[in-house]
């Protein structure tokens, strides 16, 4: 067991990615405290951890652009778990997507760069608190291979490519704390949320699109993201610090 007696919060948990990741860490030992801005997904997860034999863990809901809720989650985690070893910030997304270059709008550019990037900089403050005090923890945020530049998701790259500059910049402060933080840049996933938006045949093209292009000749799916959190959360990960790892199956070396 990779994970065993940790404890790890996941944000994002009842996303597909997230929701994967919790699960792995789960069955690695570890107890997940799930987190998301709405309950379903995460009560779904928690239910199949459980039915799995892994530890029961709990759910907090939390909207991770408002400070209140993160600081309020993570006093919450002190309280009931007493430590936290592991911080998978998971939760985001792209809510200006596809939008010409001269019709961003102030308002989505906020909202992308609050979703992504400011959340994940207030979610490792709050961890760091805890894990500089235990003198333990692993960091792992989500980038996206699009922090490289985007002809389609400027404002999403722009708060993609702020979390590669934060996490190089976390991983500087909080080494001495015994605290690694490394971010996944992942290229296409297969995830509900973007088959859900496209429909079915503009995502068929997308996917063959892409699958031609990258090298190992697929898109990815949320257990690769999965596995490389988990081997990031682990003890095996202990000298890799500041690291963005692109996990695109080789797309645009
Ligand atoms: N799918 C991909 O191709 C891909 C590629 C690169 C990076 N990513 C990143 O991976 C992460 C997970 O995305 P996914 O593809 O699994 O999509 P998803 O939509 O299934 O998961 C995102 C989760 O974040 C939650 N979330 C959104 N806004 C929130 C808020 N304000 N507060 C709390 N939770 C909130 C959603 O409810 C959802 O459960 C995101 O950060 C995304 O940007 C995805």
């Amino acid at each position: 067991m990779r994970l065993k007696d940790k404890i790890a919060l996941v944000t994002g948990a009842g996303g597909d990615i997230g929701s994967a990741t919790a699960k792995r860490f789960a069955e690695e030992g570890a107890t997940v405290i799930l987190s998301d801005i709405k309950a379903d997904g995460c009560e779904k997860v928690l239910q199949e951890i459980v039915g799995k034999g892994g530890k029961k863990g709990s759910i907090i809901l939390a909207d991770v652009t408002k400070e209140e809720d993160i600081v309020n989650m993570f006093n919450r985690i002190k309280q009931d778990y007493g430590r936290l070893d592991i911080l998978a910030a998971i939760a985001g997304g792209d809510f200006e997507n596809n939008v010409a270059f001269e019709d961003i709008t102030s308002e989505k550019m906020s909202y992308n760069i609050d979703v992504n990037l400011k959340s994940t900089i207030l979610c490792c403050r709050e961890a760091a608190k805890i894990m500089m005090e235990q003198q333990y923890g692993k960091i792992i945020n989500m980038s996206s291979l699009t922090y490289r530049g985007s002809s389609m998701q400027f404002t999403y790259a722009a708060s993609k490519g702020g979390i590669f500059a934060f996490t190089r910049s976390a991983a500087m402060a909080l080494g001495m704390y015994n605290i690694t933080v490394n971010a996944l840049a992942p290229a296409l996933i297969e995830v509900g949320i973007i088959k859900n938006t496209l429909g079915p045949e503009m995502w068929e093209a997308l996917r063959d699109d892409c699958a031609s292009r990258y090298p190992m000749g697929r898109v990815g799916q949320p257990i690769d993201a999965a596995n490389l959190v988990l081997f990031l959360a682990s003890d095996e990960a202990s000298f890799i610090t500041g690291q963005v790892i692109e996990l695109s199956g080789g797309a645009r070396l």
